[in-house]
């Protein structure tokens, strides 16, 4: 039992309910301090004013009510079985060989597939040198198997494996990736796919596309990159908390806020890579997809860069939207779309009859772009430097979107508003959100049952994937039923207001999916309190 007052209760310091892990392994310290901190959390409400204390004991990852909200999933009966080893390999990306670290020797992984209501099991083997977990981004899932070092589940050490079994709750295009420093900017990630047994199936063939920005084994290591950003700093014209604007640089901008021709502002990403990928493979030796012309394709498009947002098109073809992050929206046509990381969209494509560029340009970066091929006959193919009229077309804006009305969230008055602020501090060696980096940061408290808003205002000059795990939330557009995202790029000095139930008990991480501001502290946790 717990109480909500006006003013701040005396509460005792509240260890943590239950510090074991899921397979009964204890969680580090760190894990009990960031955890629990203390009982009551100061919950300041942007907008409404409401400033009021949720006391009541963290709803870890072992509590009793992680399993009931498991329980209360959907059930197919079926299981799929999996066995994935992350592992130092050597890849040939198409012409170049580089060492790095993939799950299988394979970039990607192939991909997991299930329908609604499956039971996925996952054996993790883990013979990297370095402790991993697998996070499987976008599912709303049970707690313990969200692969959060220290806050879910303990990390897998070195020679060592993990059990991950799971039910999967909602049809989409999801992907998974390790929670470890900065080892998403290697080769361990790959789809995840979730069927519809309901699916409209609105369309003949389908193609996965996995974006990713790649250094490793190459350019600078991942780790060698975050070492150097937090000695250096990110964010080449950053104005720290709302502190003096000493912009110039690079870009059109000017002063770095979006403009048409930079409509993530002109600071996109600190990281220069010597190449990007579609689905692991250069433009020179390009991953094809072939169809039939005339035939309704549909792209389920995944963004596993760690600090590169692209610019995707299809040369002579219109993308018709229909999911964003996993959920249907009603379909909107447009030329091009900017995805950033970690972000997914289904698109359709109605195919030609030929053989076609498909680009994912790194936005606001002179690196060269990704490319593959669409191949519909036997005619000559694009180069891979070709950049199709598409790309400076009709780009989808998020106003444009609107969930469906199966996908929609009812209207409901928020039970809590919390504000999630997001800034920069010593020249882009921390990034923070409510000021503080993580490990230090005040989690945000919510209640099972609660309808809450999270307000994103992103006070800083570089614009933040913002993601939450385990919900995906609805975000209010300018008219009609919000779409439905887990992942929303916030743009420089903007804020955005999204909404969602708290409905999977747990303590539940949310970051900047630039896994390098990540990393340097834009991580918090949303902490269900019993
Ligand atoms: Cu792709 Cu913490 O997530
Ligand atoms: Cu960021």
């Amino acid at each position: 039992m717990s109480t909500e007052d006006a003013a701040p209760a005396r509460v005792p310091a509240a260890p943590f309910s239950d510090t074991r892990g899921p397979r009964g392994g204890r969680l580090s310290r760190r894990a009990v301090l960031g955890l629990a901190g203390t009982g009551a959390v100061v919950a300041v409400g942007a907008g409404l004013g409401i400033r009021r204390v949720l006391a009541g004991e963290p709803v870890g990852p072992a509590d009793p009510a992680v399993a009931a909200a498991e329980a209360r999933r959907p059930s197919s009966g079926r299981t799929i079985d999996r066995v994935l080893r992350a592992r130092p390999t050597t890849v040939d990306l198409g012409g170049r060989e580089v060492a790095t670290w993939t799950y299988d020797g394979l970039l990607p992984a192939e991909p997991l597939r299930a329908s609604v209501g499956d039971l996925m099991r996952v054996r993790l083997v883990n013979d990297l040198p370095q402790p991993t977990t697998i996070h499987w981004h976008g599912l709303a899932l049970r707690n313990d198997m969200d692969g959060v070092p220290d806050l879910t589940m303990p990390a897998v050490a070195p020679g060592a494996r993990f059990d991950y079994a799971f039910t999967v709750a909602h049809p989409g295009t999801y992907w998974f990736h390790p929670h470890v420093g900065p080892q998403l900017d290697t080769g361990l990630y790959a789809p995840l796919i979730v069927d519809d047994p309901a699916e409209p199936g609105r369309y003949d063939d389908e193609a996965v596309l996995v974006f990713d920005d790649w250094t490793d084994g190459w350019g600078d290591s991942p780790d060698v990159i975050l070492a150097r950003a937090r000695r250096d700093g990110m964010g080449s014209m950053g104005m720290g908390d709302m502190g003096d604007m000493n912009g110039g640089g690079m870009g059109s901008g000017g002063m770095g806020m979006p403009t048409a021709a930079d409509p993530l502002g002109s600071d996109t990403g600190d990281v220069r890579y010597p190449a990007h990928l579609v689905n692991g493979r250069l433009p020179a030796a390009p991953h094809v997809i072939t169809a039939r012309p005339g035939q309704r394709l549909r792209l389920r498009l995944i963004n596993a860069g760690a600090d590169t947002a692209y610019r995707f098109a299809v040369g002579g073809h219109r993308l018709s939207v229909t999911h964003t992050d996993g959920f249907p929206v009603e379909p909107v046509t447009v030329d091009t779309l900017i995805i950033g990381m970690g972000e997914r969209y289904d698109v359709v494509v109605t195919t030609g009859d030929g053989v076609f560029p498909v680009v994912a340009v790194p936005e606001g970066k002179p690196d060269p772009a990704a490319f593959a091929l669409l191949r519909t006959a036997s005619s000559a193919r694009p180069p891979a430097d070709i950049r199709p009229p598409e790309l400076t077309r009709q780009r989808l804006e998020y106003p444009m979107l609107q969930a469906t009305p199966a996908a929609a969230v009812t209207a409901r008055t928020p039970d809590r508003e919390l504000a999630v602020t997001l800034s920069m501090a010593d020249g882009g060696r921390r990034w923070l959100i409510n000021g503080k980096a993580y490990g230090q940061h005040d989690p945000l408290p919510v209640r099972s049952g609660e309808r809450v808003r999270l307000v994103i205002d992103n006070r800083s000059m570089m614009f933040h994937p913002l993601h939450l795990h385990g919900h995906t939330f609805s975000v209010a557009g300018t008219s009609g039923r919000g779409f439905r995202k887990d992942t929303i790029n916030v743009l420089p000095m903007q804020r955005v207001s999204v909404d969602f139930d708290a409905d999977n008990p747990g303590q539940w991480l949310s970051h900047c999916h630039n896994i390098y501001h990540g990393e340097l502290g834009m991580m918090t946790v949303l902490s269900y309190r019993s």
